[in-house]
């Protein structure tokens, strides 16, 4: 098991250490080392936080189908039945896929406004897009590498300073979140005798569509109840949990409108005081509004302008063609951004569209 042997060779590595680190940067550092060595660690540890992802979201997905048969017995729907097939890529049972590949093609929203299709989208879709966004936050590479450090500092951190925040646009639901958990456990893990019993992962999610509600409450749990069970268990022991539930809730927003919008108005807020802001395939299927000339429109670019500096905007999707305008506008005002096109070659498994952006300075 790669995940174990790796943990046994940081902690002889890292013997003494008292603060928390960054396991990813720790393999892939050492410039005067045998290529050849540093190439296998980096492996390594590829292989071994691939392998905690997998075992958590496993398990996240087990809670959730049992919690949405519990609860929905009487519509007859066989979660169960609906998600196996579609890991195996059966294309009778693919709902969704559909609907969105037409959401992208004609630039508008998809409805999402049915709550028990939005169940089979919440497990059917989940192992896929929490990996996408997983793999890039550890692709060590100068952004991602920075969304690390940002979670190590308040795991070193103490009091106030050990909260995270997160804002997820079009985040449905949850997945981003259950994301950034699986990150934030993989870390602690490789860090045991830290003691990190505080950090407060915290994940607003603003979406077009109130439905998501009961669903975003029912992943807030099985996140919660996934991470205590990996307490006694033999991949993520030693990940003490902090926890309690309520760190994921849903807000309203629309971001073909402008921030100032009165159904954006917590977005606009929330603005003010966040780590990270996230939109995984939401651009696409707004791009009959949300694009202009060389440009973009409503609350993404007003997000540009308003927020701090130092804030981390990540950005997946299916297709590309909003990420040449997006790029424009962020370089306009301040933004530094790592795309897909900047690495080249295609993350194993991870989003093939993304855009990674850090504001670094105030142009306007
Ligand atoms: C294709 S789903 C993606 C959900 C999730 N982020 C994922 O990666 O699977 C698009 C999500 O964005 C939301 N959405 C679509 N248009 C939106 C808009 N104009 N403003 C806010 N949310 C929107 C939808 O309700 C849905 O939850």
């Amino acid at each position: 098991m790669k995940y174990k042997q790796v943990k046994k060779e940081i902690e002889i590595k890292r013997e003494g250490w008292s603060s928390c680190f960054d396991p990813v940067v720790l393999c892939f550092s050492g410039h005067d080392l045998d290529p050849k060595l540093r190439q296998r660690r980096a492996l390594s540890i590829e292989h071994s936080y691939r392998e905690f992802f997998e075992h958590f979201i496993s398990k996240v997905e087990k809670e959730l189908i049992q919690t949405f048969e519990m609860k929905n017995s009487e519509d007859d729907i066989d979660y169960n039945a609906i998600t196996m097939p579609f890991r195996r890529r059966d294309q009778n049972h693919m709902p969704w896929q559909t609907i969105l590949a037409e959401a992208v093609r004609n630039g508008e929203p998809a409805d999402f406004s049915n709550e028990s299709m939005n169940r089979i989208y919440a497990v059917q879709k989940l192992e896929t897009r929490t990996r996408y966004l997983h793999h890039l936050i550890m692709d060590f590479n100068i952004i991602s590498n920075r969304v690390r450090a940002l979670l190590v500092d308040r795991l070193n951190s103490v009091g106030d300073k050990r909260d995270f925040s997160i804002v997820s646009i079009g985040g449905g639901p949850g997945y981003d979140h259950v994301a950034f958990w699986a990150v934030l456990l993989f870390i602690r893990s490789m860090n045991h005798n830290n003691s990190m019993e505080d950090v407060r992962l915290r994940t607003r999610v603003f979406d077009l569509y109130k439905e998501w509600e009961p669903i975003i409450s029912e992943v807030d749990k099985a996140v919660m109840n996934t991470s205590a069970s990996l307490e006694t268990s033999e991949i993520g022991g030693n990940v003490s949990t902090l926890m309690s539930s309520d760190l994921l809730s849903l807000h309203l927003c629309d971001i073909r409108l402008d921030l100032c919008a009165d159904i954006n108005a917590e977005l606009c807020e929330a603005i003010d005081n966040v780590d990270i802001i996230v939109f995984q395939f939401v651009m696409h299927e707004n791009a009959s509004i949300i694009l202009s000339e060389d440009e973009i429109k409503g609350a993404t670019l007003d997000i540009l302008k308003k927020s701090r500096l130092g804030t981390i905007m990540i950005c997946t999707d299916s297709q590309h063609f909003v990420w040449p305008n997006l790029k424009t506008a962020a370089k306009l005002h301040g933004w530094e951004f790592y795309s897909n096109l900047e690495r080249k070659i295609n993350i194993s498994f991870g989003p093939k569209q993304f855009v990674l952006l850090q504001r670094t300075h105030r142009n306007s």
